[in-house]
């Protein structure tokens, strides 16, 4: 009969096992922290140029002898860019109240209407329409994917672009429109960074007279014209 081979000490599987269990920790702890968020930085070895010194808002600096970080605008300094200053041009205001003409330099005459009407139909058709009812192209693939969704749709909702004939966007004077243009309002972005101010006041021209053509009386047609209006 062939007797067992000695079995070593079970202190030694123990060891064994506990020597297994410690070599995994540190895998275990870089992926607790890979996934664990943290409100420290990163361990960040290179450095680059991901922090230079610099002041935070309202701090202490004792450079200057006000001791201010952020430094007053220096009187009588404008802008390379910085606009005119005048409150019409470039805010669409005047004593207080929107502007009701055209800033001077810009002339209310056909020119200044087709150039309002191209910059119309390429900034503001998509969404606003040719007509400006508010049924461009970008509220009908809306519409369509509103309405082919199955069930609710993910919380979306759809905010259409207002129709410039709406009697509470009919009756603004031209300086709001401009404002409108410039600034955006509430869901409608503003367009300072892509349109010229010039062109700005072109396209606020141009729906005014938009405006105008859906809701003309015949006092508003030159004489002349009349006649052949009114049968
Ligand atoms: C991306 C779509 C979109 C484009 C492009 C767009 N608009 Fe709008 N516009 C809207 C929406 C949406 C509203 C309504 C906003 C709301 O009620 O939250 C609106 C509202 C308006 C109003 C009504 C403001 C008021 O007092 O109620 C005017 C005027 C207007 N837009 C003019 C323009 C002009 C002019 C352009 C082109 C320069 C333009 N919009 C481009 C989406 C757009």
């Amino acid at each position: 009969m062939q007797s067992m081979p000695p079995m070593p000490p079970r202190i030694v599987f123990f060891a064994a096992s506990l020597l297994g269990l410690f070599a995994m920790l540190p895998f275990a702890v870089i992926a607790w922290a890979r996934s664990a968020p943290s409100p420290s930085r990163p361990i960040h070895i290179v450095q680059d140029m991901d922090f230079q010194p610099r002041f935070n808002t309202q701090a202490v600096n004792p450079l200057f002898g006000d001791d201010r970080a952020m430094r007053p605008k220096i009187a009588g300094v404008v802008a390379v860019n910085g606009g005119s200053g005048s409150s019409h041009l470039e805010q669409g205001v005047v004593d207080g109240q929107w502007a009701t003409t055209l800033p001077s330099g810009i002339p209310m005459d056909m020119s200044t209407l087709e150039h309002g009407r191209t910059r119309f139909n390429i900034f503001c058709t998509a969404c606003h329409g040719y007509a400006g009812y508010g049924d461009g192209i970008v509220n009908e693939r809306a519409l369509d994917l509103m309405g082919n969704a199955d069930g609710p749709v993910y919380g979306t909702a759809w905010v259409q672009a207002k129709s410039v004939h709406d009697p509470t966007v009919r009756d603004q004077p031209i300086g709001q429109i401009y404002n409108t243009i410039t600034h955006g309002i509430r869901n409608m972005a503003g367009y300072a960074a892509q349109i010229p101010t010039e062109d700005r006041w072109a396209i606020a021209s141009y729906v005014k007279a938009l405006q105008r053509s859906q809701d003309a009386t015949l006092q508003d047609v030159p004489p002349e014209h009349r006649e052949s209006l009114k049968q």
